[in-house]
């Protein structure tokens, strides 16, 4: 719901309001968010105001007295004009003038969300419910100067809780202008006892989640690596001190975009508080000529009164209802096995075909074939590029495999790493000007290999004709999409040398061009992200693939913490988790079958181990484990999730997932080390219809 009392802008979700004020010198000045208020013609109680001038600010205008921006609640902030805080907008006009200084000229409303700009991901509309349930706002602003314009657009997505938030700026001037910055949400909040959340981390540890106080001055999460990274993820939670898991106040806010990012969240002198996500600026520079304009990234924010769990629960049903491609939306997703971590390069057609019938004996659903299938792909330092069948492992190449895997039951997957080339492939021979490299330098390499020049049309091209003979000869029902290195020596010569600033955001619009060419003419295919496990985990990535490989790390110690993690914005639908070896690939730990598939179960569960290399014992435990998961797929992948202990504060992670309408529940309850002479624990379960009787069942503990 959207109520426009000038100078007053109330944006309503189910329990949370949203209120702009238009203030004195036209700037859009940010009143309150929390929970719900009922709508009113009058709003001025909210407002705050510094009784007195602090000494050294600076006054707007003459004409206002002591109205300065440093000490107001901004919505869109400038720069140049007393507020010192983090601009939301740099820009440099030919002129050298660089104050932006946007104040309100004019809005229009609507019921219909209007669809993403045409390339870009991000809410779609029509989706989760009611009409009724959606509405769009657009802010028409002007820098006072008159030649730069803005359009603030705003989503209200009631059922979900959730307001996004988008930018346009257009150029109404005369001469060439260079944005420098741009974010896609900036909120100011008023002085309080904040902390704040995030999900740091690194290769085979994402989402490693970390907490802090607020204190004066800026923290700054960003990626600077092409990818949304999971160095930081694109995500930043607000919380009132005292917020928990279940109760208190906790703002979530998270951008739709899988390049580099920025979030920012500073605290000023006056104790007011900005938060800021978008682009991230350092590898970005965009030239807007006269009349043209650029759109921002969609970013999006969500409140709830309900602590952690009730910011995630949000986050989940937006992104089922307003980001997964609609296809899936509450579609189980199957039960896959993976090659990968079973065979890794050694393998032949005959290899591959014991590994799936032992696959099918187990009742699994779908089959996946991980890299290493095409020509001269024997390690990871060639060939990438080159998207043709290793005749040698696979003399009836992709066709005759997926079929045979068919006639077995299964569904047949594929691997596949578009974005990148080998140094040692017949694409690169043939191709160099189309990988990322700076002139007269010696590129750095990552895996071996150099990342391709999505910012040019032709590779694009050339991609989409490659994935489309790929999936033309095998017909697959899911398709891996990796992506295994970060940047360097970012340069395209498509661009000329004053737009190579260009560079790192035309790469990720390149990639939303080519998936989205690919996601609508391959409408039945499941697409799984990958980047080196979850080095892209976000929800432009989430637009066309609706789901996401959660880590390279299988072991269910550490999976407790990434996927606790991830739980804090994505649903455990989008989340793959594999049941690997044992002792883990990874740290060489050792662990139960059973402790394996458990944690791997609250999530796209499928298996990445040698099964032609089981023991009886585990045979007859992983047939119980794909009977028991096929069973309560749709609670697994679609319940609300309710997080009863968190693995970064002790010993346990408890997760309780349950039924939309209460009826049934699965928890679980997992130890990071066992100790001696345990206690009686309480567990005070969540999400319970009170009225209900249930029947609570103990999975007995398998023994060899
Ligand atoms: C990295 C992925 O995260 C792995 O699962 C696997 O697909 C390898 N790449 C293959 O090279």
């Amino acid at each position: 719901m959207i109520q426009l009392s000038l100078p007053y802008l109330h944006l309503r979700t189910r329990n949370s309001s949203y209120i702009m004020e238009i203030l004195p010198g036209g700037h859009i000045g940010q009143l309150y968010y929390g929970p719900a208020l009922s709508s009113r013609e009058d709003y001025s109680s909210l407002h705050r105001e510094f009784a007195i001038m602090p000494g050294n600010e600076t006054a707007y205008s003459p004409q206002l007295g002591q109205y300065n921006l440093e000490t107001c609640l901004l919505e869109f902030p400038g720069g140049g004009k007393g507020d010192y805080r983090s601009p939301a907008l740099i820009a440099r006009r030919g002129d050298g003038d660089r104050v932006i200084d946007p104040v309100y000229r004019s809005h229009r409303l609507s019921e219909d969300l209007a669809e993403p700009p045409s390339g870009m991901p991000g809410t779609r509309g029509g989706t989760g419910g009611a009409e009724s349930d959606e509405a769009m706002l657009t802010l028409l602003l002007e820098d006072t100067r008159g030649d730069l314009k803005l359009e603030l657009e705003y989503r209200v997505l009631e059922s979900c809780d959730v307001i996004t938030r988008r930018v346009r700026v257009v150029n109404g001037g005369e001469a060439d202008l260079d944005i420098d910055r741009i974010a896609s949400l900036s909120l100011d909040l008023p002085p309080g006892d904040y902390r704040w959340h995030s999900l740091p981390g690194k290769w085979i540890a994402e989402k490693q989640l970390q907490s802090g106080s607020i204190r004066f001055g800026a923290l700054e999460l960003s990626s600077r690596r092409l990818v949304s990274s999971a160095e930081h993820n694109p995500f930043l939670a607000i919380s009132e001190e005292g917020t928990d898991e279940h109760r208190g106040d906790a703002y979530g806010f998270s951008l739709i975009y899988s390049g580099n990012h920025r979030t920012v969240a500073e605290q000023s002198p006056h104790r007011l508080l900005r938060i800021q996500l978008g682009i991230g600026d350092e590898d970005f520079c965009w030239r807007l000529a006269p009349g043209e304009s650029f759109e921002s990234p969609e970013a999006v924010m969500t409140f709830s009164a309900e602590g952690f769990g009730g910011m995630s629960r949000n986050f989940h049903r937006y992104i089922e209802d307003h980001i997964i491609p609609p296809a899936w939306r509450r579609r189980p997703r199957p039960l896959l096995f993976n090659s990968w971590e079973a065979l890794y390069f050694d393998f032949d057609e005959e290899k591959l075909m014991k590994l799936a019938r032992a696959g099918a004996k187990l009742g699994m659903e779908l089959f996946v074939l991980d890299d290493g299938w095409f020509a001269g792909r024997n390690d990871d330092r060639s060939s990438l590029g080159d998207w043709v069948a290793d005749r040698k492992k696979l003399p009836g190449g992709l066709e005759r495999l997926a079929n045979r895997v068919r006639a077995l039951g299964l569904e047949f997957g594929v691997w596949v790493e578009p974005e990148m080339v080998s140094p040692d492939s017949e694409l690169y021979r043939s191709h160099p000007e189309w990988a990322i490299q700076t002139p007269g330098r010696e590129p750095s390499l990552g895996r071996n290999q150099l990342i391709l020049d999505l910012s040019n049309p032709a590779v694009i091209d050339y991609l989409e004709e490659s994935m489309n003979r790929v999936f033309a000869a095998c017909n697959p029902a899911y398709v891996k999409w990796d992506m295994n290195r970060c940047s360097s020596d970012l340069y395209s010569p498509t661009l000329p040398p004053d737009r190579q600033g260009e560079l790192a955001h035309r790469y990720v619009m390149g990639l939303y061009e080519l998936l989205s060419r690919l996601v609508s003419a391959w409408p039945d295919i499941l697409f799984e992200g990958c980047a080196s496990g979850g080095n892209r985990f976000d929800m432009g990535i989430l637009y066309y693939m609706p789901q996401i490989w959660t880590s390279d790390n299988t072991d269910p110690g550490s999976r407790m913490k990434i996927q606790h993690g991830s739980s804090w914005v994505y649903p455990p639908h989008c989340a793959g988790a594999h049941v690997g070896s044992d002792p883990s690939h990874q740290l060489l730990r050792n662990n139960s079958i059973e402790t394996r598939f458990h944690v791997a179960a609250f999530g796209a569960l499928g298996y990445e181990l040698n099964l032609t290399k089981l023991s009886p014992f585990e045979r007859k435990v992983i047939t119980r484990q794909v009977e028991l998961y096929k069973a309560y797929r749709e609670l697994f992948q679609f319940g609300e999730l309710y997080r009863l202990a968190s693995p970064f504060q002790g010993n346990l992670a408890v997760w309780q997932t349950m039924a939309d309408d209460g009826s049934a529940g699965i928890l679980g309850w997992f130890q990071q080390s066992q100790e001696a002479g345990s206690v009686y624990e309480t567990l005070r379960l969540r999400g319970l219809d009170p009225g209900a009787t249930y029947r609570i069942e103990t999975l007995p503990h398998v023994f060899n």
